[in-house]
């Protein structure tokens, strides 16, 4: 009973407390999320600096034709292996990839793990930040 009691009190004291700190334990949580997420937010104009490593094989102007890669064009929601007139591996073909931004991201940064055996000649970006600025180039094309 009295071990009940001293309970109850104690949790109310906690909750005084917790009442207190809550803004800054919000905060807190408002800047870790920051730091683990992005120092800033995808820049789709820094991205199109980025796409200079890509532009030497893909092409990405509204019914432009093919590279050494297929055009990206509309690549953001696009299933992999299907644009007209490009001859895709089995691997790009039979990935079963839909190019939402994740995946896209996923295949930037790690194109032989994310479709083992594509025919893709491209080791990867190892910068989050500027694969983020990529995608959200990649997205306005459409
Ligand atoms: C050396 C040439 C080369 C470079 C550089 C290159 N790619 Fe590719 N890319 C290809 C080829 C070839 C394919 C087709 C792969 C296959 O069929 O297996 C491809 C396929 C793709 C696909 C799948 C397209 C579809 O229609 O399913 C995406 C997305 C892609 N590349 C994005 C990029 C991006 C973004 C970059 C720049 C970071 C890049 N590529 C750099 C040659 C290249």
């Amino acid at each position: 009973m009295d071990s009940a009691c001293g309970n109850a009190r104690g949790s109310a004291a906690e909750r005084r407390g917790f009442s207190v700190l809550k803004p800054f334990a919000s905060l807190l949580l408002a800047a870790a999320t920051l730091v683990a997420t992005n120092a800033r937010a995808a820049d789709p104009g820094a991205g199109k600096n980025v796409y200079q490593r890509c532009a030497i094989c893909h092409r990405a102007d509204k019914g432009g034709g093919n590279g050494l890669g297929p055009n990206l064009f509309g690549i953001v929601g696009r299933k992999a292996g299907t644009v007209p007139g490009f001859s895709y591996s089995a691997a790009m073909k039979n990935s079963g990839v839909v190019w939402n931004a994740d995946k896209l991201a996923a295949y930037i940064a790690h194109p032989s793990q994310v479709v083992p055996g594509n025919r893709m000649a491209f080791a990867g970006i190892g910068n989050p930040q500027q694969v983020g600025d990529l995608v959200a180039y990649l997205a306005t094309l459409k």
